[in-house]
């Protein structure tokens, strides 16, 4: 159990905050909810006090014998702010301490990660973004706001993500620390596939394979959060898309394909992490196949599917970095990461991610473990862990290889 103080900004985006405190609670977190005055004019006192038990103060004149204003921010292993409107940012920015949470802000040693929430011509005034700057440039996280409809008729960047990226997302920095998410990806462009695809039998059946998506879903969002500009290519995931990022849903192996060539040519780094069919049935029937019938089929004939990573590399503008995903076992041949080399050889990927999937593992778990296998012979082993950790530790060995703009 981790102590983390949610700070909350005065801004309409408060009312999710309710939320994001729900999912930390549930994750096994002690939460102290700090927001300012504003704040509480979107949510009641009460609502907070209620979801995290425990006591609810905005001024540094609450609870003066506790000295709160230093102890809730020293006894911290994480500060949350979400939402950070314009003004908190700035009043961070400058170092006041002019209530409870900016006084927090200021005794903490804990990481701090802030979630920007506010209207677009705000968010990219030349103020706030040298707020920002500043925040990041002393250590702090300060996510992209994801874009999006925002209060009334606008639409733009300045959306608070939801409260499930923005846990998991804490959850990433309470393990790691601040430098987990660093904005390394600020401007490239990543195309990203996930999930697993579906090839028609008829109308109503598929072959399909047990792929989650979730550690796509994973590399999707911990890319967003590290300034990157993030397409997912999405096969049959029903899980909401994760914030900022822009989703083309597909289905079938040859709407994956399409999708991959349309949108890999502008990116910097491209990642195969869908579970694409090698086989799909050969003919489709236009209606249901019925048992019994003359049309009763007693064999499925399959044929190959093209391979799109193998394409993708071939199709690969300079400096665009490949990432394959390989799901292997050891065998009388050799171990899995002999396997794994020879494979990263055959497909002429930069990166190989591989998973042991020996003995049923991988398959639907909330955590995942690899070893990323790089074309300069390294292998770097990221340990079981929740799937956003693994995809920062990912992104670590992308970022690596990306050529310097
Ligand atoms: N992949 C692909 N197109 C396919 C099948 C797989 O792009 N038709 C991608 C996957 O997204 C993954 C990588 O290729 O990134 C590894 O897939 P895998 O099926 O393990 O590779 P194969 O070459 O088919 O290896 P094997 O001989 O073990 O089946």
């Amino acid at each position: 159990m981790s102590r983390i103080v949610l700070g909350v900004g005065g801004g309409v985006a408060a009312y999710k905050s309710a939320l994001l405190l729900r999912a930390l609670t549930e994750a096994g977190h002690d939460v102290r909810v700090v927001p300012t005055a504003a704040a509480l004019r979107f949510v009641g006192a009460a609502t907070f006090e209620a979801l995290s038990g425990n006591p609810v103060s905005t001024e540094v004149w609450d609870d003066v014998p506790e000295v709160a204003h230093v102890r809730i921010g020293q006894t911290a292993d994480l500060v949350l702010v979400s939402p950070a409107t314009a003004d908190l940012l700035a009043r961070a920015a400058v170092g006041r301490a002019d209530d409870l949470l900016t006084a927090t802000l200021l005794a903490t040693h804990a990481p701090v990660v802030f979630v920007p929430a506010m209207h677009t011509e705000m968010w990219l005034h030349p103020a706030t973004q040298d707020n920002v700057a500043t925040l990041r440039r002393r250590g702090a996280v300060v996510l992209p706001p994801a874009v999006g409809r925002l209060t009334g008729p606008d639409s733009g960047p300045g959306r608070l993500p939801e409260p499930a990226d923005v846990a998991a997302l804490a959850a990433v920095v309470l393990d790691h620390g601040a430098a987990a998410l660093p904005q390394d990806l600020t401007g490239r462009r990543v195309v990203i596939s996930a999930g697993g695809t579906r090839e028609a039998l008829d109308p109503v059946r598929y072959l399909g394979n047990r792929s989650s998506g979730r550690q796509g879903w994973a590399l999707a969002r911990v890319a967003a959060a590290r300034g990157a500009d993030v397409v997912l290519v999405a096969a049959n995931v029903t899980d909401p898309a994760p914030f900022g990022v822009r989703t083309v849903v597909v289905e079938s192996a040859e709407e994956l394909r399409s999708a991959m060539v349309a949108e890999a040519p502008g990116a910097d780094v491209v990642v195969m992490a869908a579970a694409v069919a090698d086989f799909r049935p050969v003919s489709v029937a236009g209606t249901k196949l019925k048992k019994g019938g003359p049309a009763e089929p007693a064999a499925v004939e399959l044929s190959r599917t093209a391979d799109v990573l193998a394409e993708l590399v071939t199709a690969r503008p300079a400096g665009q970095v490949v990432v394959g995903f390989a799901a292997e076992t050891g065998d009388a041949e050799g171990d899995v990461l002999t396997h794994a080399r020879a494979k990263l050889a055959r497909k002429g990927v930069d990166l190989l991610v591989v998973n042991d999937v020996s003995a049923g593992r991988v398959f639907g778990r909330e955590e995942n473990e690899v070893t990323v296998l790089s074309d300069d012979g390294t292998a770097t082993p990221l340990p079981a862990a929740r799937k956003d950790d693994v995809a920062a530790g990912i992104w670590d060995a992308v970022t690596r290889r990306l050529p310097v703009t």
